[in-house]
């Protein structure tokens, strides 16, 4: 059996011999993509790539990347959930398809990672007739001739949906077919929630058997793989990329791609044999230093140290990304989960700050592996700050609980206040009124419930709208700006001087917007000469490639970037410029960009700036389209 530490090392070894180039890992604040707050797959980087873009390094990428997924933050304190976690991807770009792609991963499992095949189950995509998306029966032949070379014969079973499986159960298969909630995968899910213009496909996803004694019948119906209930956990997941999401349907992309996402906590716990995710090598040292600090055992009471020890973690990988805590996106997720990690703390009685307890381990953990983590100290500076602040707070906190309180009864409303606008959680609420001797009005619990529902609908309304716009966004014009964005940029330099910074950045399918710190009016024969040079670029016919770099590299060779970006310590860089020539621009952008200027002159457009202002002091705006001459 492989010493579960090494399976990060292993299986991107197991990848380069089979072609890939191994690829930095994004940060997990994707400069420039507002489609998310968070990167929270493999494959979101390469979505430009995922829809036919040429990628510098070639067709077959793998790499560890380091997610983030918020949707489930409260479900963290099971045996498999976490917020952060790093997912194993590789990548076919139009080059290998499901043949070689179940084989490696099933010959990776068993060969490499020691899984007994006796122990795998697999799912396929039962295809959705009505939209032309067939049954995906090679995937289950491959995959039944991959058990059979190991002496197994596999039957193959229809399960149609989680819930018919929970009645029916899993019976004497071993490969199983689930509609597209189980076994189709886009950013936003299912078929119906693939966004506008995103790659999507059926997948085929590998399940590890813990044992049937971990299932129970009576809370979760018959077993199955794609049931919730702990006997299986999803290892591996091969999405067959190759649809797009357009408006008339999901059309056949030029090239099939492969986006393949295993999570490294999973298979480690896998070939522990351990379905407990918080007992491998990169949680486990965090739940046995937090169990030195309290009288509750791990054993006794699981959740408060799996919220801890992976709120910690995470909370440790966006401060080395750049992160600070804050008000708002990425800020107030990094809050929530600093506080929600401190009130656990407190209920498990550790007065000690999580900070000076927990980060030198998670840099311990990772620091052979990610370089960001050898600065510990800084890393933990932002984080000491916000613990000692709210800290604080909660002694306000229970303050205000006194105020709301004073009629000697706590009610839903109170409840949910204290929760919304103190951070004081429900369970410290009822434990202090317990506690003061108040009385907790009936229904108060309902009371507060629905005001969550009524919350949450609220901010899942303002989720779903993250989508939108960005890479969402379809027409390939906003893509065209956002390069014209860096070819202009690099002009206003050349002809207006280096002083001249981005301090702002809006582009729309109509036109592009720009502010930079200039200390006057932009002259028309200035303006001309802008034109002229980002037009010559767009006939020159320069292709567009990214690199990722060190982001102390990046600057010191003057790669530009905006005014008050922060970045992780990698970025990508754009360059605009042919292959061993001095490129024209090279900037700090997480794109995506056409692959040739000349893309922005089709049909006879030519650059021009429709509008030159002062915007505040010392920072002009333009305005500029791509437009055919009148
Ligand atoms: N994108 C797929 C996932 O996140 C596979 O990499 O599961």
């Amino acid at each position: 059996m492989i010493d579960p530490a090494s399976i990060r090392q292993r299986y991107l070894e197991y990848m380069r011999d089979r072609g890939h180039v191994v690829i930095g890992r994004a940060p997990l604040v994707l400069n420039d993509d507002p489609t998310t707050l968070f990167t929270s797959s493999g494959m979101q980087p390469l979505l430009p790539y995922l829809l036919g873009e040429e990628h510098p390094e070639g067709r077959r990428l793998a790499n560890s990347q380091v997610c983030l997924r918020t949707q489930d933050i409260e479900e963290v304190g099971d045996n498999s959930h976490t917020t952060c976690f790093e997912m194993l991807g590789n990548w076919s770009l139009g080059d290998y398809f499901k043949e070689d792609q179940l084989a490696w991963f099933f010959d990776f499992l068993i060969d490499v990672v020691g899984l007994d095949p006796d122990k795998l189950y697999v799912t396929c995509f039962r295809g959705e007739e009505s939209r032309g998306i067939a049954k995906d029966e090679a995937a289950a032949l491959i995959l039944q001739d991959l058990y059979r070379r190991r002496g197994i014969e596999a039957e193959i079973v229809d399960l149609k949906s989680a819930e018919e499986a929970a009645r029916v159960g899993m019976g004497t298969g071993r490969i199983f077919y689930y509609d597209d909630a189980e076994n189709w995968w886009s950013r936003g899910g299912g078929i119906e929630q693939t966004p506008l213009g995103d790659p999507a496909g059926g997948d085929c996803e590998f399940f590890f058997d813990f044992g049937e004694e971990r299932h129970d019948e009576a809370k979760w119906g018959k077993p199955h793989p794609a049931s919730d209930s702990g006997r299986f956990l999803e290892i591996g997941n091969s999405v067959f990329m190759e649809y797009q999401h357009k408006k008339e349907g999901f059309v056949p992309l030029s090239a099939k791609n492969v986006d393949f996402g295993g999570g490294l906590e999973r298979l480690m716990a896998a070939a522990l044999g351990e379905p407990d995710v918080f007992k491998t090598g990169l949680l486990w040292p965090l739940v046995d230093k937090l169990q030195t600090l309290t009288d509750v055992s791990y054993e006794e009471r699981p959740e408060p140290f799996r919220v801890i020890a992976d709120h910690m973690r995470a909370a440790a990988w966006l401060a080395a990304d750049g992160v600070v805590p804050s008000n708002k996106e990425q800020g107030y997720v990094m809050r929530r989960l600093l506080r929600r990690a401190q009130l656990k703390a407190i209920q498990l009685g550790i007065e000690a700050p999580l900070s000076e307890e927990l980060l030198p381990i998670v840099c311990r953990i990772y620091a052979a592996d990610y370089p960001e983590f050898a600065q510990g100290e800084e890393l933990a500076d932002v984080i000491r700050k916000e613990e000692k602040a709210f800290r604080q707070r909660l002694r306000a906190g229970l303050r205000e609980f006194g105020k709301a309180t004073e009629g000697g009864v706590l009610d839903g409303a109170a409840l949910f206040r204290l929760y919304d606008t103190c951070g004081f959680p429900k369970e410290l609420s009822l434990e202090e009124a317990g506690r003061r001797g108040l009385t907790v009005e009936a229904g108060a619990l309902a009371e507060f419930d629905r005001l969550m529902v009524e919350q949450r609908k609220r901010s899942q309304t303002a989720g779903a709208g993250e989508f939108k716009g960005g890479l969402a966004d379809e027409d390939p014009m906003t893509v065209r700006y956002h390069t014209a964005t860096h070819l202009m940029y690099k002009a206003l330099k050349l002809v207006l001087g280096d002083d001249v910074i981005q301090r702002g950045s809006n582009i729309t399918s109509e036109r592009l917007r720009f502010d930079f710190s200039y200390g006057q009016k932009v002259n028309p024969e200035q303006i001309a000469r802008i034109e002229a040079i980002v037009n010559e670029q767009i006939e020159a016919d320069l292709p567009v490639s990214w690199e990722v770099m060190a982001t102390a590299e990046a600057l010191a060779a003057g790669v530009l970037g905006a005014f008050g970006d922060k970045y992780g310590p990698k970025v990508k860089v754009y360059s605009v410029g042919r292959a061993g020539e001095e490129p024209y621009s090279k900037e700090i952008c997480g794109g995506p960009h056409v692959a040739r200027t000349s893309e922005l002159g089709e049909g006879g457009k030519r650059f021009k700036i429709i509008k030159e202002e002062a915007c505040s002091a010392g920072v002009r705006r333009v305005k500029a389209v791509l437009a055919i001459p009148a």
